[in-house]
């Protein structure tokens, strides 16, 4: 029987999960959220991240999710506490994994963190980098979200606010690896790897997508799921189904079709 793994992110981000996941873990049933009415979640206050989260947390239960995705840096940063204690199945955040991925390329290193404000402003990637040995410093992106959700991947505004913000991050300090502390960030990661070279840096891009689907694959164990079965899914939206579809097939690199609608409250 294929389990239902819900994946949840406040817009266009969680499918950086979900594009990794597909091909990892194939017989499972996917349900994803996009709570795109409420997005940006990074420029909100703890209290209002956590309520968002757990809605949408309880929304993908309420449909039959079996395991839960956080594919949210921000979500996975300020409310993974309130989340698991809202629903009684597994959860499983995007920080822990990509911390892992960076300890295991570059033991001990100078990390640069790219994150939403809220994110930063928690210093969860801080504490559980330091926890791993690693030394982070962290820098807030709040344009990048609005880029990424408007389709601006390949855009030469991105690419200059892209040169701002790293160029800022770079004088203070010279880091092996980048994470990408955003989901949203895989999307314009050749922009990111680009824009490093540009300003001297050669540190390696790591990305929560692919640490995340590594660790549900393996947290998960789907021994009863025929590895050649396909995967399916199916995406909920708070806002534009059109965008949604038009914009989504684009960054999962197949089509999103029969994108539902759904409200949960303001
Ligand atoms: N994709 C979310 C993250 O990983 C951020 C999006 C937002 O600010 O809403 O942090």
């Amino acid at each position: 029987m294929a389990p239902t793994i819900g994946v949840f992110d406040s817009g266009f981000g969680g499918l950086t999960v979900l594009r990794e996941l597909l091909p990892l873990v194939r017989g499972a049933h996917y349900i994803y959220l996009g709570d795109t009415a409420r997005l940006p979640y990074g420029s909100k206050s703890q209290i209002t991240i956590a309520r968002y989260a757990v809605e949408s947390a309880r929304f993908l239960v309420s449909r039959g999710a079996e395991h839960l995705v956080i594919a949210c840096n921000t979500a996975s940063a300020l409310a993974m506490r309130e989340i698991s204690e809202s629903v009684a199945i597994p959860v499983t955040g995007v920080i822990e994994p990509v911390v892992c991925a960076a300890e295991h390329r570059h033991p001990n290193a100078d990390v640069l963190v790219l994150a939403t404000s809220a994110t930063v402003q928690s210093h969860a990637y801080q504490v559980q980098c330091a926890a791993r040995g690693l030394h982070a410093t962290e820098k807030a992106c709040p344009l990048l979200v609005p880029l990424v959700e408007e389709g601006w991947i390949d855009h030469s505004v991105t690419r200059e606010v892209l040169r701002i913000y790293l160029q800022e991050a770079l004088s203070t300090c010279s880091p092996e690896a980048v994470l990408l502390g955003c989901t949203h960030y895989p999307l314009i990661a050749p922009a990111i790897e680009a824009t490093l070279r540009d300003l001297g840096s050669q540190a390696e891009v790591i990305d929560s997508a692919r640490a995340t689907a590594i660790a549900i694959e393996r947290t998960i164990r789907l021994s009863g799921v025929a590895s050649t079965a396909e995967a399916s899914f199916q995406c909920f939206v708070t806002d534009s189904v059109e965008k949604f579809e038009q914009l989504g097939s684009r960054f999962l690199g197949r089509p999103v079709g029969g994108v539902q609608l759904v409200d949960l409250g303001g």
